[in-house]
């Protein structure tokens, strides 16, 4: 599936809650995965694809994490917070440190719709948040500061312009 990138109205917007757990569901969380692994990402949330459906999945081998998490609600955050690097697959190229709470609990359904709840910490708990947002319209980049914040969107806009540049001149050979 396509993966979309900032300044699409896609990545604003707010997801709706997941009512309907069908074969359907079970087909798009396998493309979900399936792109995840081909851009080499950590998760992804339905917006970025293009879905705005509350569903996200998280891809971590050397933990051995595989998840989904459908119609999510981070109940508890820790009060230690730490710096981590983030990068976002809907902003390639970049990354920044970004502040967040070293653990969370949520509660969420399995693709099935069955109900579950876990404490994550670390990479994991790293990652559901960052994923969470997504299901909300927002981005990495909108922890930080607005100065940081337009150093990032300006230097995106730089990058990915150049980089399509060099595509179409790729194509014309
Ligand atoms: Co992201």
């Amino acid at each position: 599936m396509k993966i979309f990138v900032l300044g699409d109205k896609v990545l604003r917007s707010q997801c709706e809650e997941v009512a309907v757990f069908d074969d359907n569901l079970k087909f798009f969380e396998d493309k979900m995965f399936d792109t995840l692994e081909n851009a080499d990402g950590i998760g992804l949330a339905a917006p970025q694809v293009g879905k705005l459906i509350r569903l996200f999945v998280v891809l971590i081998p050397s933990q051995n994490i595989k998840k989904t998490f459908v119609n999510p609600i981070i109940t508890d955050y820790s009060k230690d917070t730490s710096p981590y690097n983030e990068g976002c697959l809907s902003i390639p190229g970049l990354e920044h440190e970004v502040i967040r709470p070293n653990s969370v609990t949520v509660y969420a359904q399995d693709i099935n719709g069955k109900p579950f709840h876990l404490t994550a910490d670390g990479l994991f708990a790293r990652v559901i948040q960052h994923e969470y947002d997504h299901l909300n319209g927002k981005l990495y980049i909108d922890h930080l500061d607005d100065e940081e914040k337009k150093k990032m969107i300006s230097s995106f806009k730089r990058n990915f312009k150049s980089q399509n540049n060099k595509k179409k001149k790729n194509s014309n050979v």
